[in-house]
């Protein structure tokens, strides 16, 4: 509904500027509620409108400004159009404004900004988005997590934003650590610990291999032998392989369903494996791959073409890389889904490896490589358990779970009270899990991580994750269910239609100026990929209205004044609940 208004203003500025109301639509803003000194509810910089050559160059900026909003006219919606520094502000019919948006968030809640005018070009077509991407036998480490939890929001993200998402989990699943893990296995592997605890034990294996592999020449010897007889596909070393793959992945299927995540695919680098042969043959008929002195298998990615920069696709002794694989698995998903973007979720560490990757699929003429994209993350330091470092996701699931009882259990307030009550050690409860989980998917989105931008690296500190007050995503599930509870306790009392008149104080136009910009805050995190826009818009929001709780009361008012913000909480509510939904968190309706 933010368009019906920025149409308002676009027509204003066509007018005066002489050019289609479409060139504006994007240059018009919602003015941020903390930034407010007037009671303007949009603004357009000037700066923009010469960017856009919406007005003429030459001048002082300022005078420009004034000159411009003094030309504009007013009406029964724009009230107002004044000058600001370098913006020209327009004020709203605040009636108007109510209206409009409450009427839509009854009428569609849930596609309120998303279906904006703003975003109308993201909408459409086919993005698939590859991310946690563990490893089998190896650790699930903080970097796997958070490219879990970011993956999921940019794939929930695209899909509200009307597109086709594929989420493909693409594990490490083939190379010569399974040689040793096989080897490993048929050592001192046991059939039923894989059974009773699969990750534990691979790792264990793995460990244990490796340690061995160091001092013991034969074991070095045996693995290369195990991963000779899995690139030759033979049938008891390749069953053995499976049989480690097919258990990781059930367990790694739990895991997630316990954080609300789900894949589309679990592929992995075995799979593409067989395809390398068939990408060196393309290479090597497109005069890419140069055969080195050392015997490996290069293709140049200098600009100079004199092999300053390049990647390694073939080993010497023949065998392929990460990145031959990486080559192969980008072609078949093309092939296979079509999609018209690709994105990739890992941590900073892979920024080059993924440049190459995108280089390499340039150069063999791939021009659909410009819609891929890596979107990195920094490195979380710091995060262990009581136990020791991390090793399985379970773990931290664990940890958090018993710090939170315990910070619970230490705590008076009325909040963690409920929560106590909720939580008996053994959790039973689902809404209880769904909190639990939820705040867990949250960890590093609010505290530490999610406000900030992707790329910086993070101390993890326990304490400030689970803290149920400040901006947490405790906060964020307390207001939603506060508000349902609220909602709950008026059901009779809420109507579908309703006089806006009595949400004209200073609380409510706060709520629903700041509502106006939720399609902004969606745009701006579909165009960085970055969470933190959105979970900044969220907790502003709850801000909002948890003093709108506070201070505008339903019980005791009149029948029309109670009914008015009975249809502001609800809308409210609408919005938190998508967009946490968006950032990977139930909303819970009771705590
Ligand atoms: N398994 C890899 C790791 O743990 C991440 C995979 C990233 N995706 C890719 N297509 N290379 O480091």
């Amino acid at each position: 509904m933010a368009c019906f208004f920025r149409r308002r203003v676009a027509l204003q500025l066509a007018e005066v500027c002489g050019l289609s109301e479409d060139v504006f639509i994007p240059l018009i803003s919602a003015v941020p509620v903390s930034k407010k000194q007037s009671a303007a509810d949009l603004c357009v910089s000037v700066k923009r409108l010469l960017q856009n050559g919406a007005v003429a160059a030459g001048g002082d900026l300022q005078s420009k400004t004034q000159a411009l909003a003094n030309q504009m006219k007013r009406d029964a919606v724009v009230e107002e159009v004044s000058a600001g520094r370098g913006v020209i502000l327009f004020r709203l019919n605040k009636l108007i404004l109510a209206q409009k948006l409450l009427e839509q968030l009854r009428s569609e809640p849930d596609v309120f900004g998303v279906k904006s005018e703003l975003l109308h070009h993201l909408q459409g077509g086919r993005t698939l988005v590859e991310f946690s991407s563990p490893n089998i036998a190896k650790k699930f480490h903080a970097g796997h997590l958070r490219s879990t939890i970011i993956g999921n929001f940019i794939a929930n993200l695209k899909k509200a934003l009307g597109k086709e998402v594929i989420r493909v989990n693409y594990l490490g699943d083939w190379g010569m650590q399974f040689g040793l893990l096989g080897a490993g296995f048929e050592r001192f592997g046991s059939q039923e610990k894989l059974r009773t605890q699969p990750l534990e034990h691979l790792f264990e294996v793995y460990v244990q291999v490796n340690r061995e592999a160091e001092r013991d020449e034969s074991v070095r010897s045996a693995a290369a032998e195990f991963f000779r007889r899995l690139e030759q596909n033979e049938d008891q070393a390749l069953a053995l392989w499976r049989q480690f793959r097919e258990i990781t992945v059930d367990e790694y299927k739990r895991i997630y369903q316990r954080l609300g995540v789900h894949f589309d695919h679990y592929s992995g680098e075995a799979f593409h494996h067989h395809q390398t042969q068939n990408v060196l043959d393309v290479l090597m008929s497109q005069g890419l791959l140069k055969t080195t002195e050392k015997g490996t298998a290069v293709v140049d990615l200098s600009e100079a073409g004199d092999m300053s920069s390049y990647a390694t696709l073939v080993r010497s002794d023949g065998t392929s890389l990460y990145i031959t694989r990486d080559v192969a698995a980008a072609l078949d998903r093309k092939q296979r889904f079509g999609f018209d973007e690709m994105i990739y979720v890992t941590d900073k560490s892979q920024t080059v490896h993924f440049q190459q990757l995108f280089h390499i699929l340039q150069t063999m003429g791939h021009q659909w490589t410009e819609r891929c994209v890596h979107v990195a993350f920094g490195l979380v330091q710091g995060m262990s358990t009581r136990r020791g470092e991390v090793v399985f996701l379970e773990d931290v699931l664990e940890e958090a779970r018993s710090r939170m009882l315990n910070n619970m259990r230490q705590s008076s307030s009325e909040r963690k009270y409920f929560l106590i009550t909720l939580l008996p050690v053994d959790i039973g409860d689902v809404q209880t899990v769904i909190v639990f989980y939820s705040v867990l998917m949250f960890i590093k989105c609010v505290c530490q991580d999610f406000r900030g931008p992707l790329m910086s690296d993070y101390k993890f500190d326990w304490d400030k994750v689970l803290q149920a007050h400040g901006d947490t995503g405790v906060f964020l599930q307390y207001t939603h269910a506060r508000l349902c509870s609220l909602l709950r306790r008026h059901a009779s009392e809420t109507h579908s239609c309703c006089d806006v008149s009595p949400l004209v104080d200073s609380r409510s136009v706060s709520v629903l100026q700041h509502l106006l910009r939720y399609d902004e805050v969606l745009l701006q995190s579909a165009n960085e990929l970055q969470p933190r826009h959105l979970v900044i818009f969220l907790m502003t929001l709850s801000h909002l209205a948890a003093s709108a709780h506070r201070e505008l009361p339903v019980k005791g008012s009149s029948a029309a004044v109670a009914q008015a913000r009975l249809c502001l909480f609800s809308a409210v509510r609408s919005v938190l609940a998508n967009g946490m939904r968006i950032l990977g968190i139930t909303p819970v309706e009771k705590m």
